[in-house]
């Protein structure tokens, strides 16, 4: 590949009428555990932007649900838990995942998917959710600001929130290794809130448990992603995780992430997603911008900062790929 590839994340999604059409009015876990309408709505970024890779239409919440936890996904606000995760007694209601039992629909849409993507040449992205993000959502009981309760718990009950933690990367190598054996070609760890994190408590209470799953998916040989929104202070932590790549938010250039994240990891990033709501006259300068941070040299993969806004038009996001096809030259990942 000569240009620098690109994809966003949530491409799939309320931007798109031909998503809100295949998902219907039911719950998005009910959407993503039938395989012929998550593989068709993996599908239609592809077919629409023309990107270099489709991400697998599911949730980071996905695992804990199949287990029985007791997660939903409210519309407009997130991930929602009824019984939040309170204390040692609650360990129980998280048992090891067994992927073919519990949600064989995931490997069944990876199948369909990769089978429909081979004809584009567009390889398939798989996804989990890293310990910290998931944990965040157990113990808060919903979306939060603070993340008041987690902080609390790592730091007064640091045996137990080292339990939690690793019952969750078993979880995620377990969703990721059924997502690997059915075709994923990468997979993407989504540690989306680790930002609220100070660097020491990053390094001290998530950086090991985030180790152990990319070492441990890592060694199926394929290319890892390890992304957060808001972690400029982690991010030079966060390259020593193991990761091929690390996914950077619109916060910090991409000069200055190449540089925190030292020659061994590539990076991913990093338009801010508000700014695909302007012109594209602005949105192309902005996308000049992060392609000139990010340099000629191979190692760039582009993307949005953080997840593709619902209100974004989407002849918007066609026409960026085209920019980045057209002037990307940061070619593979290294
Ligand atoms: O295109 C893609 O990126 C793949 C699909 C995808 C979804 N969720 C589908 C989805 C991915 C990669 C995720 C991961 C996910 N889920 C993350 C990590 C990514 C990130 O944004 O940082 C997180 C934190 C979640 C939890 C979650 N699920 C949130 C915060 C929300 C949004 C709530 C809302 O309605 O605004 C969801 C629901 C969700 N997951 C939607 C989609 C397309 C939107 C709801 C819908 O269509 O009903």
């Amino acid at each position: 590949m000569t240009h620098t590839p690109v994809w966003f994340m949530r491409q799939a999604g309320r931007s798109l009428p031909e998503y809100r059409a295949a998902r219907g009015s039911g719950s998005i876990l009910a959407s993503i555990a039938q395989p012929d309408v998550a593989a068709e709505i993996t599908l239609q970024p592809v077919r629409r932007y023309g990107v270099d890779a489709a991400i697998l239409f599911s949730d980071i919440v996905v695992p804990v649900h199949a287990v029985g936890f007791g997660v939903e996904v409210e519309p407009g606000r997130g991930p929602v838990v009824a019984q939040p995760f309170r204390g040692a007694g609650d360990l129980a209601r998280l048992r090891p995942l067994e992927p073919e039992v519990d949600l064989p629909y995931v490997a069944e849409t990876v199948t369909l998917a990769v089978g429909e993507l081979a004809s584009f040449g567009v390889p398939l992205i798989g996804f989990a959710g890293a310990p910290f993000t998931v944990a965040s959502y157990l113990v808060e009981g919903g979306p939060s600001r603070t993340f008041a309760r987690t902080k609390s718990l790592m730091h007064t009950e640091p045996g137990l929130w080292a339990e939690l933690l690793d019952r969750l990367a078993d979880m995620s190598v377990a969703f990721l290794g059924a997502q690997v054996a059915a075709g994923a070609a990468a997979v993407q760890l989504f540690d989306s809130w680790a930002g609220c994190l100070s660097p020491s408590d990053y390094e001290r209470f998530v950086l090991p448990t985030t180790r152990r799953v990319l070492a441990e998916i890592g060694r199926t040989g394929v290319p890892t992603i390890l992304f957060g929104v808001g972690t400029g202070e982690l991010l030079p932590l966060m390259a020593t995780a193991g990761a091929d790549v690390v996914g950077v938010d619109w916060r910090v250039p991409l000069h200055e992430a190449r540089r925190r994240v030292g020659p061994g990891c590539a990076v991913q990033g990093n338009l801010d997603p508000a700014l695909c709501l302007a012109p594209f006259d602005l949105v192309a300068a902005e996308a000049r911008s992060v392609l000139e941070a990010a340099g000629a040299e191979p190692g760039h993969v582009f993307n949005l900062g953080h997840g593709v806004l619902p209100e974004t038009d989407p002849g918007i996001l066609g026409a960026l790929v085209d920019l980045v096809h057209t002037e990307g030259r940061a070619g593979v990942s290294r």
